[in-house]
């Protein structure tokens, strides 16, 4: 195993940091990294916000439920989908009433350059020693955020993204079988109910060992959890009120 290989079959999420700062050095290494993702057409289409103010961390932190690492980690940064800079650059070139920015098509192609570029970050943070965790939990109050960050049209938060020197060593969450996610031609349905079943024990054993028996949960119990109950259901007016209206 190549040390690339290792560093990324080696990740845990981080929610807790020493103090000891990120220097800008290492932050515009990390998002010169981000930057190197590929990226459809070339379009770029992603703006990172460097949160440093610590009024509006804590505010942001309550809006993701009181998630202390985001007041507390050394760096915090917000991924957003921009298309706002695409229209700019067309209307460089001519009218930008005429762009079809709020597609489905560039919906995709904005959210994904978004993931590529962070996970980039993350593994390059990783790389100088660093821990990161992604904040979904910005979401929970995506207009909010929004206008706290004073997002243009055009633009929307994704996730958020704490970064520092590990002060916790949690543990690998174990991954579903390779034999799950991998299929050959075609998608096959054959041994899935089987590969589930054999995961949920897997991380029925995990959970066990870190809470010292105080949980058990499967994987499947936790999936039929999370799909219950509608969740963020405000983001598709965010979005459409975005000019992100997804057509
Ligand atoms: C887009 C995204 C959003 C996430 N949001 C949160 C979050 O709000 N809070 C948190 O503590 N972890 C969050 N996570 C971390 C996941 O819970 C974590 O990656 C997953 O449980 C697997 O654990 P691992 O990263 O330690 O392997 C998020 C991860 C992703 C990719």
């Amino acid at each position: 195993m190549n040390e690339t290989i290792k560093l990324l079959t080696s990740h845990q999420s981080i929610r807790k940091f020493t103090n000891q700062p990120v220097t800008q050095e290492q932050l515009e290494t990390i998002v010169t990294a981000a930057q190197w993702a590929s990226s459809s057409s070339h379009v770029q289409a992603y703006s990172i916000i460097h949160v440093t103010d610590e009024a509006m961390r804590g505010q942001i932190s309550e809006w993701t439920g009181n998630q202390l690492h985001v007041l507390n980690s050394p760096v915090f940064l917000v991924w957003c989908a921009d298309l706002h800079r695409l229209r700019t650059a067309y209307e460089i070139n001519e009218n930008a009433d005429k762009a079809y920015l709020g597609s489905a098509e560039n919906w995709i192609v904005a959210t994904v350059d978004v993931a590529l570029a962070a996970q980039n970050a993350a593994i390059a943070a990783e790389s100088l020693g660093l821990g990161i965790v992604y904040i979904g939990g910005i979401r929970n109050h995506i207009e909010d955020v929004s206008k706290l960050l004073r997002l243009p049209k055009y633009t929307s938060p994704i996730f958020g993204m704490c970064i520092g020197y590990p002060d916790q060593d949690p543990g690998q969450k174990p991954r579903l079988p390779l034999q799950a996610i991998l299929h050959h031609n075609t998608y096959q349905t054959d041994d899935m109910l089987e590969q589930i079943l054999k995961y949920d024990q897997t991380m029925k054993d995990y959970i066990s060992k870190r809470t010292n028996g105080k949980r058990s949960g499967t994987w499947s119990e936790d999936m039929k959890n999370k799909l219950k109950t509608p969740t963020r259901m405000q983001i598709k007016a965010y979005l459409e009120a975005q000019g992100l209206d997804v057509q």
